[in-house]
């Protein structure tokens, strides 16, 4: 009651006008302690220049890729297609606060608002515009947990585009209601691994059973972009010029912790290739390296710990070895993780903006299991309301524990997370935790071992 009272009268939501919409991306390259260490041909062992990538992608991304210009402007089309959904609410999570007692006050970047549930469009509108502005008539893409797969649906049918998604099979199987939404959105879906590839196939005969992976369905899609001049590739994570696009998330955040008259001592968000972290991330890391403390907590799953356990090594971003060498933490490009219901977290890799930046003591990571995961994620949803997508349950539960800590340590802060999206078609996933159906899988050390194997007599970076 205490409590509720301290309440009576305070804000819920701060929101901002659609006139203070972010009207650039950040780049934190140029605000970087060290340097990105060059992306290489896996042929030459040298770096790739912009001729390599002009098979797969628009000038005007490749150029991103690279830019050292510490903003880009967004495209009048762009902010546009955003308006639609942005600038996203930020919460503040009071009745969470209540029901587990902290001192700490604890903030949400809810990116659950867009058409497709989640932060995703923000890139795959910029994505398509580009496309379709250097000519490029279809999209060729990979979708693990389908958020990604009808993120770029979505944008596709609305900027014009043919778009061709191979989605991991063990979602496909999962989640049929987002196979449906992508199909809605005029989109052409098969469960990856495929007989419509020639990597596809490969796997499909050594495993017939294959669940698949992220890995998988990016070189089927690679493959697909690579075969036709008038499709182009389209990632959804891990690139620089994709986590440049979500930055959105954060200069808001910036914008509306003002509002809420509060700065975050603790800044947290869930990794899989990393872009909705570096969404939120990237504009209060750029406070940090200016000199501001800050903890920046990446929150992973103990399935596919490549922050906590991965190397820091040069591979591949797919399994079939069709991409460039890329410098990041990884598990080796032949690892399938665990089916754990976090199907956009399953990614052996990870962003080279974030491995740098956690090689640098600027950012840290812990792993979680998944019923631990779940439980916060219902916590989460008996007190705030929303059902978050489970990829999201990981940043809750890792702002559980920081606030945890804090009180055992007779401390608060103030901690804000991104709540990447909403799980409205993970109802299987919940169905399977409250049937006690839930595994909890950590990687054991012999697989990620093996794993390993496959990266050996790559190039190593400095
Ligand atoms: C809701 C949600 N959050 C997070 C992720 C992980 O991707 P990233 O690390 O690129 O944000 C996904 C991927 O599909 C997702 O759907």
């Amino acid at each position: 009651m205490q409590q509720a009272r301290t309440r009576a009268g305070s804000q819920t939501k701060f929101l901002l006008e659609e006139s203070q919409l972010p009207r650039h991306w950040y780049n934190i390259r140029p605000d970087m302690p060290t340097g990105l260490q060059p992306v290489l041909h896996p042929g030459t062992g040298q770096p790739v220049g912009p001729d390599d990538l002009a098979p797969l992608f628009p000038m005007e991304l490749i150029g991103q890729e690279v830019s050292e210009d510490a903003e880009i402007a967004i495209p009048d089309e762009v902010l546009e297609l955003y308006s639609l959904w942005r600038p996203t609410p930020l919460f503040r999570a009071w009745r969470l606060e209540e029901a587990i007692g902290t001192r700490s006050r604890i903030f949400y970047k809810y990116e659950g608002v867009s058409p497709p549930g989640s932060h995703k469009p923000n890139t795959a509108v910029a994505q398509a515009f580009y496309n379709k502005q250097e000519g490029r008539t279809r999209l060729a893409t990979e979708t693990g947990a389908g958020q990604w797969g009808s993120a770029l649906a979505f944008a596709c049918k609305l900027i014009g585009l043919e778009c061709k998604v191979y989605m991991v099979k063990i979602s496909y199987e999962q989640k049929p209601n987002r196979r449906s939404m992508i199909q809605a959105w005029g989109a052409e879906i098969v469960p990856s691994p495929s007989e419509e590839t020639q990597c596809g196939r490969a796997i499909l005969e050594e495993h017939p059973d294959s669940p698949g992976s992220l890995g998988i369905a990016i070189s089927e899609a690679v493959e697909d972009a690579a075969g036709r001049d008038d499709t182009a590739y389209s990632l959804g994570s891990v690139l620089n010029h994709v986590l440049l696009h979500q930055t959105v998330i954060g200069q808001e955040a910036v914008a509306q912790m003002e509002l809420a008259g509060a700065f975050p001592d603790v800044v947290i968000g869930c990794v899989g290739g990393g872009s909705n972290f570096a969404g939120l991330a990237f504009p209060f890391l750029r406070e940090k390296i200016a000199g501001r403390e800050i903890d920046v907590l990446a929150c992973e799953p103990a399935a596919c710990p490549t922050l906590t356990r991965g190397l820091f090594a040069y591979d591949f971003g797919d399994t079939s070895k069709l991409t460039p060498l890329v410098p990041m933490h990884t598990l080796g490009h032949d690892f399938v993780p665990a089916p754990i219901h976090a199907g956009g977290l399953r990614y052996h890799g990870v962003a080279p903006l974030i491995s740098q930046l956690v090689r640098d003591g600027l950012i840290r990571a812990e792993a979680y299991l998944q019923n631990d995961v779940f439980e916060s994620a219902v916590l989460f949803a008996g007190s705030e309301g929303i059902l978050p997508a489970p990829e999201a349950a990981h940043a809750i539960h890792g702002t559980l524990q920081v606030a945890k800590e804090a009180d055992e340590a007779g401390e608060e802060r103030t901690i804000l997370f991104n709540l990447s999206g909403h799980g409205h078609f993970d109802m299987g996933a919940y169905d399977n935790y409250f049937a006690g159906k839930l595994e909890d899988v950590a990687l054991d050390e012999d697989e990620m071992e093996r794993a390993l194997h496959a990266i050996e007599g790559l190039p190593v970076p400095a």
